[in-house]
């Protein structure tokens, strides 16, 4: 992609609306434009991202044997007025009349479309064990939507729910969407703890909040600190096998949300205890048959027996989290974005666009880093070498490449690494080949 053809508009100036880094860096850096309060456009740059942490959801679902659906965002009253949370939800509900008087909303949450779904289709014991998700808008019409898109209104959420035919089953359930979400956040270069959690409004017994610890997360959480150095990269999960022992193991070590944390009887002694703050990144729920029941969603046993599935919900906060990653990865010059949701993989710098040599070795590249499937992004544009450096850092992508014509001259460029602002000239070879291995 060439940024002379591109939209990045960035902003030199701090935003005086932003409170938070990661607010005010998805501003400065182009990537959100808000059109009200908590609602927003998604720029170019702030799209790419959110299309890439999408995909490792998406991808890590599939792995665990979830089903990908989509589901409307405009949900009818009728469903919620079934299974009794019509008049509970309250003021964080977008009610809408349609023209022929009837009551809709857009969607908070999906448990009660998704049961009609299962309910209209599934009837038999054979029908289950079944999981299905989908990545969708959802509106909550949150009292202080705030920090960007960390508690907007209109916002991104994969909800999966899991239906079982009894207890053990959907514990089973539970236990692969735990592991899953263990693998998905890591794979976006994130350190999310799973805690102990309030079931609230969901209902039901057994819940796990998904945090990421950060100076500017709006909970108060506790947690044993051999959690700060738990390294669970790269765990292979065997879905297919009985997963309790390793939930059991990594539950043993203490985390838990404000609502849960009784500091009169947490087991974890106070010089072992940190307490710090954290972003709800996910929230997974086992609540049994609260929805299944009222809304009639029975399948049939082996023995011929009707009986309401037992079902789970389980949530990620994809536009929270392009946030959230900017609020463990960043600096004073901008984002540091990790190779797996970075936008592009390499910003190419043209020193001196114009200078015949540079724009030859610079289209070259561009050509040779798309060709081995490493996204740059080529700065073309007609600027000063400042400006070009203080966008490209600002934007955050994993590797720069910089051609001007003194190193060419010498047959070589600049390569810098982001996250380190590690610099070395290299022949122009050397440097592909380090990019692209
Ligand atoms: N207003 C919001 N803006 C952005 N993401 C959100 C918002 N509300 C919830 N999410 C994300 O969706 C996920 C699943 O939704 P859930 O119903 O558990 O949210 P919640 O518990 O109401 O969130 P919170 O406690 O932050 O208000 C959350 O873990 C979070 O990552
Ligand atoms: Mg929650």
């Amino acid at each position: 992609m060439r940024l002379s053809r591109y939209f990045l508009p960035t902003l030199k100036e701090n935003p005086s609306e932003a409170q938070i880094v990661s607010h005010r860096l998805m501003l400065r850096a182009g990537m959100i434009k808000q059109q009200a309060a908590g609602i927003y456009s998604w720029l170019p740059l702030g799209f790419r991202v959110l299309k890439k942490i999408e995909q490792i959801v998406r991808e890590e679902q599939d792995r665990a044997g979830a089903v990908e659906v989509l589901m409307p965002t405009i949900q009818s009253a009728d469903l919620w007025r079934e299974s009794g949370r019509y008049d509970d939800y309250g003021q964080e509900m977008l009610r809408i009349t349609d023209r022929h008087e009837r009551d809709m909303l857009f969607g908070p949450t999906n448990e009660e479309v998704i049961t009609d779904i299962f309910r209209n289709g599934a009837k038999s014991y054979r029908n289950v064990p079944l999981n299905m998700y989908h990545i969708q808008w959802k509106f909550r019409d949150e009292v202080r939507p705030r920090f960007g898109v960390m508690r907007g209104r209109e916002f991104l959420m994969k909800d999966a729910y899991s239906f079982d035919l009894d207890v053990a089953g959907a514990k089973h359930s539970y236990n692969k969407m735990f592991m899953a979400y263990l693998r998905t956040f890591d794979r976006m270069g994130l350190q999310a703890i799973p805690m102990r959690a309030d079931t609230g409004p969901i209902g039901g017994d057994l819940s796990h909040e998904f945090i990421i610890l950060a100076d500017t997360g709006e909970s108060e959480v506790f947690c044993d600190k051999r959690w700060l150095d738990m390294d669970l990269s790269g765990q292979a999960v065997d879905y297919d096998s009985d997963l309790e022992p390793m939930f059991k193991e990594l539950t043993s070590i203490y985390a838990a949300t404000d609502e849960m944390h009784d500091p009169a009887n947490c087991p974890v002694p106070a010089d072992q205890l940190v307490t710090r703050r954290g972003i709800e990144v996910g929230h997974i729920f086992y609540f049994g048959d609260k929805y299944s029941k009222p809304l009639g969603a029975m399948v049939s046993t082996a023995d011929g027996e009707q009986v309401p599935v037992q079902m789970g919900s389980y949530g990620i906060g994809v536009s929270r989290l392009v946030g959230g990653i900017i609020e463990a990865s960043h600096d004073d010059a901008g984002i540091i974005w990790p190779e797996s949701v970075a936008p592009f993989h390499t910003g190419l710098i043209n020193l001196r666009t114009g200078d015949a040599d540079c724009d030859a070795a610079c289209a070259d590249l561009e050509a040779k880093l798309t060709a081995a499937g490493k996204e740059p992004l080529y700065d073309d544009r007609e600027e000063r070498a400042g400006a070009k450096f203080a966008d490209m850092d600002l934007i955050g992508l994993p590797w720069q490449l910089i051609v001007g014509p003194r190193g060419l001259k010498n047959g070589v460029v600049e390569l810098k690494r982001r996250a380190t602002g590690e610099r070395e000239e290299l022949s122009v070879e050397s440097a592909l080949a380090k990019v692209t291995g």
